[in-house]
C-alpha cells in the first residue's frame, strides 16, 4: 500500500497523515520541531491557541483506545477545534451502516478532518481516498498497518531526552509481527537517521523477510539489548493472534520480560518506553515500568503536542488557520 501520492499536497505539504512511509527527514524533523513550541504551553496556565477555530474534527475509533483517543481530543481542544467523538458502540454502524455511508453523512455536517482508528489495514487511507477533497484524515492506527502519530510522538520523546538521532542504537522488543507501532517507528527512527534499529523476539513474532523493514533481528535478549541507547517495549497483541505463537505468558516473560537484570545488558543511561498500554509482568517488569529508565508518561504527555503539531502542519497546508 502507498500513501504518498494521497497524503502530501502538490507542495510536498501534509494533506493527510496516514503513514510515515515515504515521507522524508525534513518534513519529520519540521513535525518535531512544530511539537516543541506545543510542548512548552503545556506547561502554561492557558494551553489554548485559536488556530483551528471553526473548524470541526471528529474523532472515529472503531477499536478501544485511553492514550490516543483522549490525547487527540485534548489537542484538537488546545487549538480551539469544535471536536467530537463518535461512540461507535452506540452509532449507527452497529445497525449495519457501512463505514462510507458513515463517513458520507458526516461530511453532510460539514466536517474539517477525520481522525480515524480502525481494526483493518488500510481503513484510514480508504477513508482519504473517498471523502470530500477539503476534509483531511489522520490515521489513528490502522490494523497491523501503521501507527504514525504514535511514532512521531516516541521520535519527538527520544530526541527529547537523547538530543539526536545520530549514533543512537535503539532495540523494539516484542511482538513485532502484530505491531503497527513497530512499523511505524522502524520507518521514522531509519528516516531520521539512527545507527541501528534492532528487533528483539521469538521467531514466532517477527515478520518474514524482517530485515528488509532495515533492521537487524536477535532472538535473546542479553545479545539484542547489549549497548543500546533505547529499548521499545511492546505489548503481545493478543487480539491479532490467530493462533498460538508463544508456550505461555510466563515462558514468555522469562525470555523476553523486561526486568532490571536484562536491563544492565544497555547502556547506563538506557531509555526505556513502551506506546501503551503495558501489561505488567508479561512483557515488564513493574520495577522497570515504574523505574528511573521509564518515560512512559512522558510519552504520553507529548502525544498531546505532537498531535497538536500534525493537526495545525495539516490546516496551514490547506491554507485554513483561522
Ligand atoms: N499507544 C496507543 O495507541 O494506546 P491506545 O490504544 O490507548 O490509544
Amino acid at each position: 500500500m502507498t500513501t504518498q501520492h494521497i497524503q502530501l499536497t502538490e507542495h510536498g505539504r501534509l494533506k493527510h497523515f496516514l503513514s510515515i512511509e515515504g515521507l522524508s527527514k525534513e518534513l519529520l524533523t519540521e513535525i518535531l520541531d512544530t511539537s516543541e513550541s506545543y510542548a512548552d504551553m503545556s506547561g502554561k496556565q492557558i494551553k489554548k491557541v485559536p488556530l483551528l477555530r471553526g473548524k470541526t474534527i471528529i474523532n472515529l475509533f472503531f477499536e478501544n483506545s485511553t492514550r490516543t483517543r483522549t490525547t487527540f481530543e485534548l489537542a484538537a481542544a488546545r487549538l480551539s477545534a469544535d471536536v467530537i467523538t463518535m461512540n461507535i458502540a452506540t452509532s449507527s454502524t452497529a445497525k449495519g451502516e457501512s463505514l462510507l455511508d458513515t463517513i458520507r453523512n458526516l461530511e453532510a455536517m460539514h466536517v474539517d478532518m477525520f481522525i480515524v482508528r480502525h481494526a483493518l489495514s488500510g481503513a484510514a487511507y480508504f477513508i482519504a481516498e473517498h471523502a470530500a477533497p477539503h476534509i483531511s484524515v489522520i490515521n489513528a492506527g490502522d490494523g497491523q498497518h501503521a501507527h504514525p502519530t504514535q511514532a512521531m510522538l516516541d521520535m519527538f520523546t527520544i530526541r527529547q531526552y537523547k538530543k539526536r538521532f545520530e549514533g543512537l542504537k535503539v532495540a523494539i522488543v516484542g511482538d513485532i509481527l502484530h505491531s503497527r507501532v513497530a512499523r511505524s517507528q522502524i520507518q521514522a527512527l531509519n528516516t531520521l537517521g539512527v545507527e541501528e534499529v534492532r528487533v528483539i523476539a521469538p521467531k514466532t513474532l517477527l515478520p518474514n523477510q524482517v530485515r528488509q523493514m532495515g533492521v537487524i533481528d536477535f532472538h535473546d535478549m542479553e545479545e539484542g539489548l547489549s549497548g543500546v541507547d533505547v529499548i521499545i517495549m511492546l505489548r503481545l497483541q493478543k487480539e491479532r493472534m490467530n493462533s498460538a505463537f508463544l508456550p505461555s505468558e510466563s515462558e514468555y516473560f522469562r525470555c523476553f520480560g523486561l526486568t532490571e537484570a536484562k536491563l544492565k545488558h544497555a547502556k547506563p543511561d538506557v531509555m526505556v518506553m513502551h506506546p501503551g498500554p503495558i501489561n505488567r509482568g508479561v512483557e515488564i517488569a513493574s520495577t522497570v515500568a515504574d523505574g528511573p529508565h521509564s518515560v512512559i508518561l512522558q510519552q504520553v504527555s507529548n502525544g498531546v503536542a505532537v498531535r497538536m503539531a500534525i493537526m495545525s502542519m495539516i490546516i496551514s497546508s490547506s491554507g485554513g488557520g483561522a
